[in-house]
């Protein structure tokens, strides 16, 4: 199955932030073990490339890399084993150099303008981002109209509440979050939390 495809069967993609890469084969783990084999993991921390090596080092978890906002990033994203790269907003470095190195570019596009420029680069999927703020499932469903090709992954304030909210537009390939993996619940190792939490999130989705 291609990385979209993937993504698609899943339905959530884990928005993660790890302070300590050495966190980061048991954050895996847990997510896998929770039923979701899936992981975004976010260049908001010094620990995002070695977390990236060693979560997609286990081979049984999809790794993505997020908040990627260069193509240094993208390429030390790729070189660590990501096999796709998010970035909040739409940069045409980034999505290039994705491009350049084969893996999938997820930009961020919350706007017809932005869904345009992603479509010039020839994406078809974008990140909705944020899209608690940016007119969450019914904006979607609006841009969804004349963008009957484009997929979106609805992210940034999405959580058990308004789910379902989000994977009942048809267009919504799958939905991003961090509600899966607290920050404090990493930081605590309680991965058997974090479990919980993902065979929660998995079981809602998948209703
Ligand atoms: C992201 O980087 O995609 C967001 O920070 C995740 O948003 P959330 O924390 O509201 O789920």
């Amino acid at each position: 199955m291609d990385v979209l495809s993937s993504l698609r069967a899943a339905r959530l993609v884990p928005v993660v932030v790890l302070d300590d890469a050495a966190d980061a084969d048991a954050l895996a783990g847990a997510l896998v073990a929770g039923g979701l084999p899936v992981a975004e993991v976010t260049f908001r921390t010094a620990a995002a490339r070695d977390s990236i090596k060693a979560m997609s080092a286990r081979g049984d978890i999809l790794v993505g890399a997020g908040t990627v906002l260069t193509p240094e990033q993208v390429d030390q994203a790729v070189d660590a084993g990501a096999s796709y790269v998010v970035s909040p907003g739409l940069s045409r470095a980034v999505v290039e150099r994705c491009q350049e190195r084969g893996v999938v570019a997820l930009p961020g596009a919350v706007t017809a303008t932005e869904i345009q420029a992603a479509l010039e680069l020839g994406l078809t999927t974008v990140k909705f981002f944020p899209a608690g703020t940016s007119g969450g499932a019914p904006a979607i469903a609006a841009l969804a109209a004349p963008f009957g090709g484009v997929s979106f992954v609805p992210t940034g304030g999405v959580g058990p509440k308004n789910l379902q909210d989000y994977l009942s537009i048809a267009s919504v390939a799958a939905v991003g979050g961090s509600w899966m993996v607290p920050r404090d619940k990493v930081k605590a190792g309680d991965f058997a939390g974090i479990t919980a939490l993902t065979a929660d999130a998995v079981a809602f989705a998948q209703a």
